[in-house]
């Protein structure tokens, strides 16, 4: 847990001084971020490996994001039991045969997984995560489904280590709140995006903008909720790394709670042919 306490007191001397917060240059205050989102992503990874699967709420709580019964029975406890997004991005009916999809932020695999059968033998889908107990448990659960189609890599969404114009379709749940720089993202996003090809998001998106103390409690960030950004800063920012047919669609209150000041969302949205 250093790791963690050490990110959680730089938040915390940052939000009651400013005079603090002065020394951090941005790099430090992101790379304190990433820090305590690895923190806690890896306790998730290493609890659900503990307490084993699935109690119906978690059932229920997938059922209500938009996956089915089916898909959910297709799987793997271990998968269903790491889950943790706000949607089905799936379930958006973007994803073909023979597809090279990249899944950002994959967590245990659930979406990898489930792209894997849509993609069938000729397609090809990857999951990039920057926890390292995560690409583990995903790739031992992409093991126990002899997935053959699916990689899982250790690493960052706003680098991300593909080559550009290598895939078709990128989906990601409840990833990019958690990112302390997500015009980085995007702009990664529609470098190794074909042309043509989609986004397909479900994503935690702000009521209202926080302010820099609410962004500054490490716990809430990490919850999904004061690292979202607004609807039309979400456009905006997708607007500028060059993204067309920018569509957001609420799906209903934060997953986190309704008096949180987020909603989740479906976030669609392509790469220009030209
Ligand atoms: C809320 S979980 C969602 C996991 C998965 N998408 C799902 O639906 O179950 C967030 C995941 O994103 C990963 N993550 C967060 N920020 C990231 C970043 N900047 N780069 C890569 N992975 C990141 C975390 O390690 C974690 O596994």
């Amino acid at each position: 847990m250093t790791g963690l306490v050490s990110g959680v007191s730089l938040f915390r001397n940052a939000q009651h001084s400013t005079w603090i917060l002065g020394l951090f240059t941005l790099e430090e205050k992101e790379r304190t971020i990433k820090t305590a989102v690895i923190e806690s992503y890896s306790s998730l990874a290493k609890e659900t490996e503990l307490a084993g699967c699935c109690d119906s709420s978690k059932t229920d709580k997938l059922l209500r994001y938009g996956y089915s019964a089916e898909e959910l029975a297709s799987l793997p406890e271990s998968v269903v039991a790491m889950s943790d997004g706000c949607g089905n991005p799936t379930g958006l009916g973007m994803i073909r045969e023979g597809d090279v999809v990249l899944d950002l932020g994959s967590g245990g695999g659930i979406d990898v997984l489930l792209a894997s059968k849509k993609v069938g033998k000729t397609g090809r889908v990857i999951g990039l995560d920057m926890t390292p107990e995560m690409v583990q448990r995903a790739t031992a659960n992409a093991k126990r489904m002899g997935a053959a189609n699916v990689e899982f890599k250790l690493g960052e969404i706003e680098q991300i280590p593909l080559d550009d114009e290598s895939v078709n379709v990128i989906m990601s749940n409840c990833v990019i709140c958690l990112s302390p720089d997500k015009q980085k993202v995007f702009q990664e996003m529609s470098r190794v995006l074909r042309k043509g090809g989609a986004l397909a998001i479900a994503d935690e998106v702000a009521v209202r903008p926080f302010s820099e103390e609410e962004k500054g409690d490490p716990g809430k960030w990490c919850s999904c909720i004061t690292g979202a950004v607004t609807e039309s800063r979400y456009t905006e920012m997708l607007e500028d790394a060059g993204f067309t047919e920018v569509y957001l669609k609420q799906l209903r209150p934060s997953m986190s709670g309704p008096s949180q000041g987020v909603f989740s969302a479906f976030v669609s949205a392509v790469k220009p042919l030209k």
